[in-house]
């Protein structure tokens, strides 16, 4: 009633408020409507249209579901106060209205509400600083990946003129081995490439084999044709070897090949000159086709079995020692590449002496879903 509301005016007031008096509810709902209202105080029983109703409007409308909305009511009223929360209240006052209860009730509603449009804006905040970083994230990986495509061309210009060259009866011995030299570190800057293009379409997701029926032993020649430029170059002995009746496998040809080559070139890389290096090829189980590439070089320590296999890790013993260079790259490439067939990759001791790099992958896509079921069914998608 008047009496009342100019009570609380009164407090309110000279508590340094600005106060807008409603004669009844529907006089509130509009007074909300067209007025910035911090906190709205609702009696109960009003003329026209009562509180609970008045407060079910106030919340129905925009800045009405978060202002804060405090009732008067009788002391004790169960009843009451059960209908006011349902309305949407957020608290309560009892008559007769005590000055600091007023007081203390207004000015934490009002921190509770500033608290919360804070956290609303540094929300926002965060959030469209998090959009911007993803958009720049995703720009740089773009950019990467279309230098790292476009420079490809170029260097198959270096490659295919090489190769032109070296077919020339007319170079010197010396000559030949420059270009067989200019060839290998071209060859070795364009797997790096290819590594790089693959890392960053995995970390799109788009890293999916595009699997063909493939001969193995017709992939093992390509392997061997490449390999024998390395030789030549690396003055390691390579040998191959397959069982000739070895099936066909569902495989990415060109994936698993530059597996296969990336880990002969780590084995030339890391094993001294003039030690054999050997890629083997078996089936197991029935179901898997195991590569094992063995070589006599310094071997990985066992702490860094599973680390290697992960971008940009080098031993810090090769970390300086490689003019040819490399990034640690490669295996990083290797392991997705295996995964991607649904396979495994690791390292173990050679015998006697050295590392072997072994990598299997299913023969077939039902065997690689029998697998998957069988691992837990981590990668049955
Ligand atoms: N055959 C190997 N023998 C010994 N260490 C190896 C061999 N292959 C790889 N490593 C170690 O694993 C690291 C990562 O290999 P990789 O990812 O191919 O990178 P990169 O060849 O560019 O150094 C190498 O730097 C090296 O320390
Ligand atoms: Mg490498």
């Amino acid at each position: 009633n008047l009496q009342n509301r100019l009570v609380v005016e009164g407090h309110l007031v000279a508590a340094g408020y600005q106060v807008i008096q409603a004669e009844n509810g529907k006089e509130a709902v509009e007074i909300f409507a067209f007025n910035p209202v911090d906190l709205v105080l609702l009696d109960v029983m009003m003329p026209v249209m009562d509180g609970f109703e008045a407060c079910r409007h106030i919340r129905a409308m925009e800045r009405g579901s978060e202002v804060p909305i405090l009732f008067v009511t009788a002391h004790g009223d169960l009843e009451t106060h059960e209908k006011a929360i349902e309305s949407g209240a957020d608290d309560f006052l009892s008559k007769p209205i005590q000055r600091v209860e007023l007081l203390l009730r207004t000015k934490s509603l009002l921190r509770i509400r500033r608290l919360e449009q804070e956290l609303v804006r540094s929300n926002a905040h965060v959030r469209s600083q998090r959009d911007a970083l993803l958009r720049a994230q995703q720009e740089k990986r773009r950019l990467t990946a279309m230098i790292v495509h476009d420079l490809r061309g170029p260097l198959g210009c270096v490659l295919g003129n090489a190769d032109y060259v070296l077919d020339s009866d007319r170079l010197t011995e010396s000559f030949q081995q420059a270009l067989r030299d200019i060839h290998a570190s071209a060859d070795t800057m364009d797997r790096m490439l290819n590594d790089l293009l693959d890392i960053a379409r995995s970390e799109d997701g788009a890293l999916a084999p595009k699997l063909k029926s493939v001969n193995v032993l017709d992939l093992l020649d390509e392997v061997r044709s490449y390999l024998r430029g390395r030789e030549r170059n690396s003055r390691h002995q390579i040998i191959i070897d397959s069982r000739p009746e070895l099936k066909p496998v569902q495989a990415d040809r060109d994936l698993i090949r530059r597996v296969i080559e990336n880990l002969v070139e780590n084995s030339t890389k890391y094993a001294p000159a003039w030690t054999d290096i050997r890629v083997e090829v078996s089936l197991e189980d029935g179901e898997r086709l195991l590569f094992k590439v063995r070589d006599r070089g310094p071997g990985v320590p066992p702490e860094f079995r599973s680390k290697i296999f992960e971008q940009y890790v080098q031993l810090d013993r090769d970390r300086h020692s490689h003019a040819r260079g490399g990034r640690g790259l490669g295996l990083a490439f290797c392991r997705l590449a295996v995964e991607a067939h649904g396979g495994q990759i690791w390292v173990e001791n050679n015998q006697p002496t050295g590392s072997a790099f072994c990598f299997w992958i299913p023969l077939t896509a039902d065997g690689r879903m029998a697998l998957a079921a069988a691992r837990g069914g981590v990668e049955a998608a």
